[in-house]
């Protein structure tokens, strides 16, 4: 015959008010919490790529890209087409010219340059004319041209079709 001997300060792991017990639910709830954290880093970002957000510029053909006044003549400004830049341009004549702001060589952002009366990319010195034609450096394409429609004292763009 056993005898066994009991000891009321040893630690029951049975026991659900035991602090061994306690330690080991914190342990797992803390290692379940990190997995769940873990895979939430994971999937979240494969899930953005896989289903892009909603956005409403996305697939415009035509966007407010300034006021009429807004720019004199010999000047220019970047606007937002969707994503992208834009770049309305005044001539000094007072006509409107609209071109993507990407240059066709490493996809710096072009600028209006008042002094040549071009548009000019500072990355390459690249230079285009005020109808996007690539006229020297090292652009290998023109600039994508747009539409522009003055509609009361708005500046409309379009994408030409
Ligand atoms: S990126 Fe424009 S000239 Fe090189």
């Amino acid at each position: 015959m056993t005898l066994a001997i009991t000891d009321p300060d040893r630690e029951n792991p049975s026991d659900p008010r035991s602090p061994s017990l306690a330690r080991r639910r914190f342990a797992e709830i803390l290692l379940g919490t990190g997995f769940l954290a873990t895979a939430v880093a994971f999937v979240y970002p494969v899930l953005r790529y896989l289903i892009p957000p909603k956005a409403s510029d996305l697939g415009s053909d035509s966007v407010l890209a300034g006021r009429v006044g807004e720019l004199k003549p010999n000047s220019g400004k970047i606007f937002r087409f969707g994503s992208r830049p834009g770049l309305l341009v005044r001539t000094a004549s007072g006509e409107y010219r609209a071109m993507s702001a990407i240059c066709t060589h490493l996809s710096c952002t072009v600028q209006y340059r008042q002094d040549l009366h071009e548009v000019w990319c500072a990355c390459h010195n690249g230079l285009y004319d005020l109808n996007g034609r690539n006229i020297s450096g090292p652009p290998p394409r023109p600039l994508e041209t747009f539409e522009v429609q003055v509609r009361g004292e708005d500046i409309y763009v379009r994408r030409l079709k």
